[in-house]
């Protein structure tokens, strides 16, 4: 298929937005732990950036809550045209077009929200505001890559976001998980995993280099942060990656270097692998088809 015929996706992931009941201390840990930078806060929501994007995160202040929950996600769209495109297409799938949430209508050109199977808001836009410079921080990702979501409509939602998102399919672990391509051409924009529940399971931030990622780890290990599952050589990224977590301050973050970018070549002619359901098909360091034991 060539690029004149094929519908596109959306862009790239630029923000998650997590409902979290004690803000102050969620601020903290992703300024120690993930290396972003506070920039505009309140009371009820602050905003932390990782480059020059205007955020990666806005973090909403719920004290009532027990644990944190991911609301939205935002995906930023290359042209009008493409907005329009898409907007045309949630339309025909007969679904319903949201506005984009209010404080996100300043930080933008024009956009709308959609609801996932799930009832993730995917919020899509154009001309993502952004900042003259990147934070002057040295330990800090360059970019948050993607939302690894685990769910209980996994056909429903493989049908949405490539059916009527236009994400293209790079690669699969069976019929269990999939890794799904957006227009930024990483290896994958946004990851499914066939589960019993629906959770937002991971966010992945790219570091600057594998040292980064290992001062990550470091810090983790330094505060007793849990690591929910160590030193990864991801089989379909080809990433290295490590996965804090603390449900209180959001999902799994991901740390990782060495994230596949598709040529743009390889972009358009990419046929996705279809790779049994196998540790070592996730993690070619794991020792056996049996070695599960560190997910
Ligand atoms: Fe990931």
């Amino acid at each position: 298929m060539t690029t004149a015929t094929r519908r596109r996706a959306p862009y790239g992931m630029e923000y998650a937005r997590i409902a979290v009941p004690d803000m102050a201390a969620t601020i903290e840990f992703l300024r120690y732990h993930v290396g972003l930078q506070l920039e505009q806060h309140d009371d009820e929501h602050a905003y932390l950036r990782a480059d020059i994007e205007h955020h990666c995160v806005e973090l909403l202040s719920e004290p009532g809550r027990e644990v944190s929950q991911t609301v939205a996600v935002g995906f930023s769209v290359e042209s009008g045209e493409v907005l329009d495109d898409l907007r045309e297409r949630v339309v025909a799938a007969g679904l319903e077009v949201l506005p984009l949430q209010d404080r996100m209508k300043g930080l933008c050109d024009r956009g709308f929200g959609v609801r996932d199977p799930n009832g993730l808001i995917v919020e899509l836009f154009t001309e993502f505001h952004e900042y003259a410079e990147p934070p002057l921080v040295e330990l800090r990702p360059l970019d948050l890559v993607h939302p690894f979501i685990a769910t209980d409509k996994y056909d429903e939602c493989l049908a949405f976001y490539t059916g009527v998102l236009g994400f293209q399919s790079s690669d699969h672990v069976g019929d269990v998980t999939v890794f799904l391509r957006a227009e930024d051409r990483y290896h994958h924009s946004l990851a499914l995993q066939r589960n019993e529940e629906y959770y937002v399971a991971h966010l992945c931030f790219m570091m600057k280099s594998f040292d980064h990622v290992m001062r990550g780890r470091a810090r983790a290990l330094y505060k007793n942060v849990p690591i929910a599952s160590d030193m990864v050589n991801h089989s379909a990224s080809t990433s290295i990656a490590f996965y804090l977590f603390d449900p209180k301050h959001g999902p799994r973050y991901e740390l990782c270097d060495g994230h596949r970018v598709l040529t743009p070549e390889e972009h358009e002619t990419h046929r996705a692998r279809r790779m049994t359901v196998d540790p070592r098909n996730i993690d070619v360091w794991r020792a056996a088809a049996d070695d599960w034991g560190r997910f």
